[in-house]
């Protein structure tokens, strides 16, 4: 439902849940500082601006973490209740002005299945964050994750396998897969190295 303060999703008998992607929140703000572990992994930062396919964008935050990177960032969401909420994230950036239009101008949204796109199409780098089952214990704070499984459901692990498929054809330099820190890789190639931290796992498969 839509309220003044923004969209609100509603699981059936349960707590109204506030859908409200912030890329001016302060605790993506403190992502976008120093070198973290996403940046790493893509490999942003050296050279010229790398353009990235963002297959699985969901909110957009890690989308927001590369283009603040300096990344050129093309987000696939194929979800429309998903994709509605990103658009009208953009849009606030957008009119925010400042640092926030900056980075936001370097992000664009496909309402589409990244799987009609990659075969066509090359980036630098192709990035997925396919979806995962959510940890036992969400802490509030990470209510936008939870309200993402609630709208796209529990990922499956056999469609990850096939996006990896498509994604390796179609990156110049790598793929990067976000994975739980003790989960296995996806199926398909293993991964040449991986960076883990605390809470996420990034596989990464250079281009052979
Ligand atoms: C775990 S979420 C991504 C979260 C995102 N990395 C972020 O920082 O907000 C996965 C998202 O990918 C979308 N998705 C999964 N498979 C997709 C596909 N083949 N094409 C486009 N979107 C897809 C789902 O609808 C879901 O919104």
């Amino acid at each position: 439902m839509l309220r003044p303060e923004g969209w609100l999703l509603c699981e059936e008998g349960g707590q109204a849940v506030s859908l409200r992607q912030d890329f001016g929140a302060p605790s993506l703000q403190r992502r976008t500082q120093g070198g973290g572990l996403l940046r790493r992994a893509i490999g942003a930062g050296a050279g010229r601006p790398l353009e990235v396919l963002d297959a699985t964008a969901g909110f957009g935050t890690d989308a927001y973490v590369l283009a603040a990177a300096g990344c050129q960032v093309t987000m696939c969401e194929r979800h429309p209740i998903v994709a509605t909420l990103l658009l009208d994230a953009l849009h606030r950036a957008h009119t925010a002005g400042g640092k926030l239009a900056t980075v936001a101008m370097r992000m664009s949204l496909r309402v589409c299945d990244a799987c009609s796109v990659l075969p066509d199409t090359q980036f630098d780098v192709v990035y997925l964050d396919p979806m995962f089952p959510p940890r036992r214990k969400v802490a509030l704070a990470k209510k936008l994750a939870r309200s993402l499984w609630m709208l796209a459901g529990a990922g499956d692990v056999a469609q990850g396998g096939v996006l990896l498929a498509l994604a390796q054809r179609s990156a110049r330099q790598r793929v990067v897969v976000k994975r739980p820190p003790r989960a296995p890789p996806l199926p398909g190639t293993s991964p040449a190295h991986s960076l883990a931290g605390k809470l996420v796992r990034f596989d990464v498969y250079p281009r052979r």
